[in-house]
């Protein structure tokens, strides 16, 4: 049923985030395991540590709204990640798929971090300041997340990336 009130969308919203977490969760594990680099494996490790944390805000939020913890289906995240299976199937250069892994994980942030920015915002208007709070802290650790990431491609080592 489409949302027809700001409490439904930002329900739905929830729900949505509820699931890309769940998502993100094993593609980050996948991404860890896959890639060459010690720091890049960390980082991504790390961030699906800290996925796992933003899973138990939101069922915090699921309970002062009284909604109980569900998932809706976002497609964006789903052609992520099956943009990243049907690139790593191609068994492209190893230096290549990090450097391709990295701007996965990127579109992944910046998706999240516009998602939290709108829950955050409707927490507010709605009145909910604590689940604002914790949208926020989710937001926050998103955006540092995306700043590593972009710290990490800048200063990849491309002389050892195939050019030609
Ligand atoms: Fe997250
Ligand atoms: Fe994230």
């Amino acid at each position: 049923m489409t949302a027809q009130t700001l409490n439904e969308l930002f329900a739905q919203g929830l729900k949505e985030m509820y699931f890309v977490e769940q998502e993100l969760t094993d593609a980050l594990d996948a991404l860890a395991q896959e890639v060459s680099e010690d720091d890049l494996a960390q980082a991504f490790e790390e961030h699906r540590e800290e996925t796992e944390g933003h899973i138990d805000r939101l069922e915090e939020v699921f309970e002062m709204i009284d909604e109980s913890p569900e998932g809706k289906k976002v497609q964006a995240v789903q052609g992520l990640i099956s943009d990243h299976e049907e690139f790593s199937e191609g068994d492209p250069d190893q230096h290549v798929l990090n450097l391709f892994d990295l701007a996965a994980a990127e579109k992944s942030e910046h998706l999240e971090i516009a998602a939290y920015g709108n829950l955050t915002f409707f927490a507010d208007q709605l009145g909910l300041d604590d689940a604002a709070d914790l949208l926020e802290e989710n937001l926050r650790e998103e955006q540092e997340t995306l700043d590593e990431l972009k710290q990490l491609t800048e200063a990849y080592d491309v002389s050892s990336v195939p050019t030609a």
